[in-house]
C-alpha cells in the first residue's frame, strides 16, 4: 500500500469513530478566518457546551493570571484577546478526537499540555511577542499519535509499552510497526486542515535529526523552541517516556542552556499548579 493511502486510511478511522470531528473541521475554519468576529466565535461556542467549559477552565488558570474569574466566553475573549483565544479554542479542540477520556488520552493530554506550557514559557523569555502561537504549537505537535492510537488502540498501545522500554526512537518504532509515524500522521492532518505553517512544520519535523532540520529562518526557531520543550517534559516525565538525552547543539541555537534549565525550575513549579485546572477535562 502507497504510504499516502495508510495515512488516508488511519485518518478516515478517526473521522468515523469521533462524533465530533466533523465539528473540529468546521470550528478550525472559522478560527482560521481572519475575519471571523467575537460573536461569531461566541454563537459557535453557545451551541457546544463541553468545548465552553473547557474553554472556560483554562481561560480562569493561572496561565492567564486573571484577577476575576471569567465567567461568560465574550468576557474570555474581551480579556484574554480575540487572537489569544482563537489560538486557545483551536489548540483546546484536539480533545475532539479522543474517543474517550481513557488513560493513554490522559498522558498524551499531560504531555501536549505541558509542552505548550513550556514552549509559551521558553518563547516569552527569548523575547517573541505571541508565546499564544507557541502554547498552540506544543499542544498539537504530536496530534498524529491520536489518529494512530484511534485506528488501532490497543496495537499502538503496545508499541507505546515498547518504545517505554526500549532505547530506540519513537518514530523508528512507529514506522517498523505501522508503516508510518506519527509526525507523518500529523503532518497529514494539519494539512488536510489547513493548520497555520509555522504548526504545520513543528509537527511534521519535530523528529528529525540533524536539529534544527527546518532552514528557513522563520520556522526554524519556532521548532527549535518545541523540540527543547517536548525533550524537556518527557525527561520530566510528562508524557510516555523518558527518551535517549536530547541530542540537541545549543551552541548552533543562539538558546542558552542555562536559560532552558532555569525556566524548567520555574515550570516545574508552576505547572503543578495548572494541573489542576488544565488536566481534568473529563
Ligand atoms: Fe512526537
Ligand atoms: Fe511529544
Amino acid at each position: 500500500m502507497e504510504k499516502r493511502d495508510k495515512l488516508e486510511e488511519i485518518y478516515i478511522k478517526t473521522i468515523d469513530i469521533s462524533p465530533n470531528s466533523q465539528l473540529i473541521i468546521k470550528l478550525i475554519n472559522l478560527l482560521r478566518n481572519e475575519y471571523t468576529s467575537i460573536e461569531e466565535i461566541e454563537e459557535y461556542l453557545a451551541k457546544d457546551k463541553g468545548l465552553t467549559a473547557k474553554f472556560l477552565r483554562i481561560a480562569n488558570s493561572p496561565y492567564y493570571g486573571m484577577s476575576r474569574k471569567i465567567k461568560t466566553v465574550k468576557d474570555a475573549l474581551l480579556l484574554i484577546g480575540l487572537e489569544s483565544a482563537k489560538s486557545l479554542i483551536f489548540a483546546t479542540s484536539v480533545i475532539y478526537l479522543y474517543k474517550n477520556f481513557g488513560e493513554f488520552e490522559k498522558r498524551l493530554w499531560e504531555h501536549s499540555l505541558g509542552v505548550g506550557l513550556f514552549s509559551s514559557l521558553l518563547s516569552t523569555a527569548l523575547g517573541h511577542i505571541s508565546p499564544d502561537l507557541f502554547l498552540a504549537a506544543g499542544i498539537l505537535h504530536d496530534i498524529g499519535k491520536i489518529f494512530l492510537y484511534n485506528a488501532n488502540s490497543n496495537y499502538y498501545q503496545n508499541i507505546h509499552e515498547n518504545i517505554l522500554k526500549s532505547e530506540r526512537e519513537t518514530i523508528d518504532i512507529e514506522n517498523e510497526k505501522i508503516g508510518v509515524n506519527h509526525a507523518e500522521m500529523g503532518a497529514f492532518v494539519a494539512e488536510k486542515w489547513n493548520y497555520p505553517d509555522e504548526i504545520k512544520k513543528v509537527i511534521k519535523y519535530h523528529h528529525n535529526f540533524p536539529y534544527p532540520y527546518v532552514k528557513e529562518r522563520i520556522y526554524s526557531e519556532i521548532c527549535t523552541i518545541i523540540r527543547i520543550s517536548d525533550q524537556t517534559c518527557l525527561d520530566l516525565g510528562l508524557g510516555f517516556k523518558k527518551e535517549i538525552p536530547p541530542r540537541i547543539d545549543y551552541g548552533d541555537l543562539k538558546i542558552d542552556a542555562n536559560l532552558v534549565k532555569n525556566l524548567r525550575k520555574i515550570f516545574i513549579h508552576q505547572f503543578s499548579h495548572q494541573k489542576k485546572f488544565l488536566l481534568d477535562l473529563s
